[in-house]
């Protein structure tokens, strides 16, 4: 192999490493493509929580600027908006649809927030939670049942989690809240926070 071959073969090799890196950037490891396999484990439909117990949730947390708040199963994003925008904190939603996680992701970007908020497009049940400082969720009873072990798994010790209508089985709530919606409706919120 002469000079000349020799230089174009290192050359391409910098290129693909660049090329490599820039992606590994542009995606971090924990987010890949949903499977086929990960889209069966959607097993909750779309259902938002109102705005005003959205405000309530995080205010029940204590959520503050020095908060890093996870919202699994994020639909448009609007927990992760408001504790961005309104408390100051850093956001992350998971969402598993395609088109909940294109149009949060798009709102958080017409809002110019994406310096602290963000939307993982994944299936939850694979989430590394170990940099959450508050999770928020609003899923079924069973849906809270099958995540217990990943959030005893990565929360830390005082993390707290906030859920909407349906308990964590098996957990003792530190405290309760009964919040009206907007619409007169009755919600109620759970308050865990971790040994
Ligand atoms: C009841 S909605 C709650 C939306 C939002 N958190 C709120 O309170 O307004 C549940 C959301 O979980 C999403 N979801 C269901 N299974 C999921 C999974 N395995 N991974 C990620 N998202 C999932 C659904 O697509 C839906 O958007």
């Amino acid at each position: 192999m002469n000079l000349m071959m020799r230089r174009r073969i290192a050359t391409q090799l910098f290129a693909f490493i660049l090329l490599a890196a820039a992606l590994a950037i542009a995606r971090p490891p924990q987010e890949a493509e949903p499977t086929a396999v990960d889209r069966q484990d959607r097993l909750a439909p779309f259902v938002p929580t109102p705005e005003k117990v959205v405000t309530e949730m995080l205010r029940f947390a204590g959520v503050d600027k020095t908060d890093r708040v996870y919202d699994l199963g994020s639909g448009d994003g609007r927990i992760v908006i408001t504790a961005a925008q309104k408390f100051h904190a850093e956001a992350v939603g998971v969402e598993l649809d395609d088109d909940l996680y294109r149009q949060s992701t798009e709102r958080i970007a017409a809002l110019k927030l994406q310096d602290k908020a963000k939307i993982l497009h994944m299936n939850m049940y694979k989430v590394s939670l170990k940099p959450a400082t508050v999770v928020t969720l609003y899923l079924l009873t069973s849906v809270n049942e099958r995540l217990k072990p990943i959030l005893e798994r990565d929360l830390r010790s005082g993390a707290r989690v906030v859920t909407h209508d349906f308990m964590i089985p098996g957990w003792e709530a530190e405290k309760s809240l009964d919040v009206m919606s907007e619409e007169g409706i009755s919600h109620k919120l759970y308050l865990y926070v971790r040994p």
